[in-house]
Parts: structure tokens; C-alpha cells; sequence
């Protein structure tokens, strides 16, 4: 059977001002899931906080708190996602939302779509996502985001930038450290994610999750947004 982990931006499920929850986007990517497991994919879903996660780190960083508190409360945010999205599945979803990685590899033997926020403090969902496609042994990871792929610089800043169609996992990371040295660094993927995806050379597509209808093209093998994929091996 074939196992996919699907990483879906917050930013996608809620409107820039976080004062709307984008309902009817959960409801589509509730339907596009729904549609792959009734295909018989496996399915682990991992969503993010987004401008939710933002709007409570930054009272909680105003009020003082540190920032092992303030990613406790991003991970709840992004745990609050998980519980929508799986409010939106209705019975195709394992009710509960994991705690942990270990707590997901046990859901999913229920059959169900498996839907999880983040873990622990000091990383992000992207990393989650990373960890859930090794121990569940997914053959693919699709990062749902709020761009069509993964760009030379970033996008929304650089006129000149350029899509990148296929990318090796070692190729990405020297793009996402480079850029990282300059100002208002790019980072279309956390690099803890990518290192994790490198050592065991699971590839990721990067797809723009504005349309959810992309994770089923994704899933089906189709060449959209960007596919990091591990380097060729070496014959020794
Ligand atoms: P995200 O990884 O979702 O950040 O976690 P994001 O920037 O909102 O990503 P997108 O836009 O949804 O893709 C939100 C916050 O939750 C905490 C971090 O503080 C992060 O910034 N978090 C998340 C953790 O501390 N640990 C986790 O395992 C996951």
C-alpha cells in the first residue's frame, strides 16, 4: 500500500488576519483526502499553525513568556487545524489527534486518515512531517504551501526568481543555507525537514495547496510544483 504524509500551510486554512478560519478550504482538503483513501493510500496529514500560530506567539511573547512556552502554544494552534480538518473527514478520520510520532504509527494502523499538529518545542510541522514519512516508511512526502513551488530566491520578493521544476535533497539544502546568509533569508522548507528526508531518501513534492486539488495530482505521481528528490546513487 502506498503510504503518503501530507503537510498542509496554516496559512492555507486560515485568511491572512487569522480573524476567519477558511472553512470551506478545510472542507475541500477534507474531500481530496477523503477521495485518496478511498483509493487506498495511507494517509498521514500534518497541518500547521499559520497566521493562528502567529497571532497567539506574539501575545504570548508580548505577556513575557519564553519561547519554549510560546512554541507550546503554536503547537496547540496547529493541533486546533488538526481537530477542524478532522471534524471536516467526519468518520474517514482517526478521531484523536497524536502527541506524538509514535502515538501516529499506532493510528494508522486503524486505517483511518491520521490527522497530527506538531510534537515538541524548537521545530516546526515541516520537521514533524519529515519524522511521520520515515517511521510510517511513506514513499512520499507533499508540502502543501501558499506558493507554486520552490523558487531560486523567494518569489514574493525577487521578480527574477524561477520555479524549480526537480531538485536533489543536497542541492535544496546549499540553496535554503546560502539564501539564509543574506537578509529576509528563504526558506521554502525547514532545513531539519530536508536532513531528515535526505538520510532516507524519501523525495518530497512542494505543490501550491491553494488548490488542494494538487495533493491528489501530487499523490498520483503528477509533475507539478517542485520535487526534491535524493541523489543519484554511486555505483562504487
Ligand atoms: P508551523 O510549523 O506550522 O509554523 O508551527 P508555520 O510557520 O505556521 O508553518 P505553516 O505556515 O503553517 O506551514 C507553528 C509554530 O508551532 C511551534 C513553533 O513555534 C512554530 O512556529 N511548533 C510546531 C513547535 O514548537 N513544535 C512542533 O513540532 C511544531
Amino acid at each position: 500500500m502506498r503510504t503518503i504524509v501530507v503537510k498542509i500551510g496554516g496559512r492555507l486554512l486560515h485568511s491572512i488576519t487569522a480573524t476567519e478560519i477558511n472553512v470551506g478550504k478545510t472542507a475541500e482538503y477534507a474531500e481530496v483526502l477523503r477521495g485518496l483513501s478511498d483509493d487506498g493510500y495511507r494517509l498521514a496529514v500534518v497541518t500547521g499553525g499559520g497566521d493562528a500560530a502567529r497571532l497567539y506567539i506574539g501575545a504570548a511573547r508580548r505577556l513575557g513568556a519564553s519561547e519554549a512556552l510560546c512554541d507550546q502554544i503554536g503547537i496547540w494552534t496547529t493541533r486546533m487545524n488538526a481537530y477542524l480538518l478532522i471534524t471536516a473527514l467526519g468518520s474517514k478520520a482517526h478521531p484523536v489527534v497524536p502527541r506524538t510520532v509514535y502515538e501516529l504509527v499506532g493510528a494508522l494502523e486503524s486505517g483511518k486518515v491520521v490527522v497530527m499538529g506538531g510534537i515538541q518545542p524548537g521545530q516546526s510541522t515541516d520537521a514533524v512531517a519529515a519524522i511521520a514519512s520515515e517511521l510510517s516508511g511513506a514513499q512520499l512526502m507533499i508540502k502543501a504551501t501558499d506558493v507554486d513551488g520552490i523558487y531560486t530566491a523567494d518569489p514574493k520578493k525577487d521578480p527574477n526568481a524561477e520555479r524549480i521544476p526537480e531538485i536533489t535533497h543536497g542541492e535544496l539544502l546549499k540553496l535554503i543555507l546560502d539564501a539564509g546568509l543574506q537578509a529576509g533569508e528563504y526558506a521554502p522548507l525547514d532545513p531539519v525537514a530536508l536532513k531528515i528526508l535526505a538520510r532516507s531518501r524519501i523525495p518530497i513534492r512542494v505543490v501550491d495547496g491553494r488548490n488542494p486539488e494538487n495533493v491528489r495530482k501530487a499523490a498520483t505521481g503528477e509533475p507539478i510544483g517542485t520535487l526534491v528528490k535524493p541523489e543519484e546513487k554511486r555505483e562504487t
